[in-house]
């Protein structure tokens, strides 16, 4: 029962257990409603709550499926002669991202792959499989993000360039999809674990979200406004691969400093069918720690604020920036 390698953008892995400490004792279901990567989720399945994991993407979904709702499907040789079988071909990603994102021999190799998800016999193995691609696509991509254009992509992952310009040669993003895929196998396979409870992975924009799931605590874990933020270009690259058409931006992005605090707002008044809401956000964005709380307190009376210096890693610089993370905690009864 141990978190993958899942590398997501403004994860909270590192400080999961700090957050899940601050989960109140008589709450027994929870619903992640920005899950991400999934590593809170997966911290609050393994203590055993029942656990509902929602995100506007897809290809988080899929983590969350394979992680989060996922009790037991694994998968084994067998999967992966079906996964990596047949021949490259010219599908979507040859397409629309042959010498964008990879190069014209790569977009083929995922098309491949693509089409021989269908042929697995369970959706939870399918979900596994995109987790496992998402990890290998993600390692091939310099920064780990799909915000990077095509003429530096390549001066990255010229090995000789690389080394000479930068003193690394990240040899890693010229290693095939299938390489990281079993490379990452075994660490996702043992993630996967019943905790006893039916817990469940949503696809959806928060809003829809909130009239679905019913829960004990709703954690907050929106894009911080004024940091980096563009979930939609970091990752949408990847949903456009999962359904074969381009991704869209979200709606409802929490990005826009000049907006930021309307929309949480919106979200707030929605919100009071939930018992406990647990809202994560740091001191570099938008609303401040004392404007955060004011906005809280039109909502409900008893709040506490909980702190936690963190040293949060720009990926693709080695800076550490010392910020300091707020938790939340709103108790709407009191
Ligand atoms: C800070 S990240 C969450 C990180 C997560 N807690 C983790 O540990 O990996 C914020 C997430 O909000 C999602 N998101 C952005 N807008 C959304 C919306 N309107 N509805 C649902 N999810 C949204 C993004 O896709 C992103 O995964």
């Amino acid at each position: 029962m141990r978190y993958p390698k899942v590398n997501y953008i403004g994860n909270k892995e590192k400080i999961a257990d700090w957050i899940a400490s601050v989960i109140p004792e008589d709450a027994t279901s929870f619903f992640d409603a920005f899950c991400g990567g999934c590593s809170v989720s997966y911290k609050a399945k393994s203590l055993g709550l029942q656990v509902f994991s929602n995100d506007i993407l897809t290809v988080n979904y899929h983590i969350a499926k394979a992680l989060i709702e996922n009790d037991s499907q694994t998968l084994s040789e067998d999967d992966l002669r079906v996964i990596f079988g047949g021949e490259p071909a010219e599908g979507f990603m040859y397409s629309h991202f042959a010498n964008r994102f990879y190069f014209p021999e790569e977009c083929r190799e995922l098309d491949r792959i693509r089409s021989n998800v269908e042929l697995l016999n369970h959706p939870l193995k399918q979900s596994l499989t995109f987790a496992l691609l998402r990890r290998a696509m993600i390692r091939k991509m310099p920064y780990s993000r799909f915000t990077i254009n095509w003429e530096k992509i390549t001066e990255l992952r010229d090995e000789e360039i690389s080394y000479a310009k930068y003193g690394r040669r990240r040899s890693y993003h010229n290693k095939t999809f299938r390489y990281h895929f079993e490379d990452n196998l075994d660490r996702y396979n043992e993630a996967v674990f019943s905790n006893g409870r039916s817990n469940k992975a949503y696809n959806l924009d928060i809003y829809d979200a909130i009239d679905q799931v019913d829960a004990d605590v709703i954690y907050l874990d929106p894009p911080y406004a004024g940091t980096m933020n563009d979930y939609y270009g970091f990752y949408g690259l990847l949903d456009s691969y999962i359904n074969g058409k381009m991704q869209q931006p979200f709606a409802h992005s929490f990005t826009d400093k000049r907006l930021i605090k309307q929309q949480l707002c919106d979200l707030f008044a929605r919100l009071s069918k939930y018992r406990y809401w647990m809202l994560s956000y740091n001191s570099r964005s938008t609303p401040s720690r004392e404007e955060m709380s004011e906005l809280l307190s039109r909502f409900a009376g008893d709040i506490t604020v909980y702190e936690m210096p963190y040293a949060y890693r720009v990926t693709g610089k080695e800076k550490k920036n010392k910020d300091t993370e707020y938790l939340f905690l709103v108790n709407t009864r009191l």
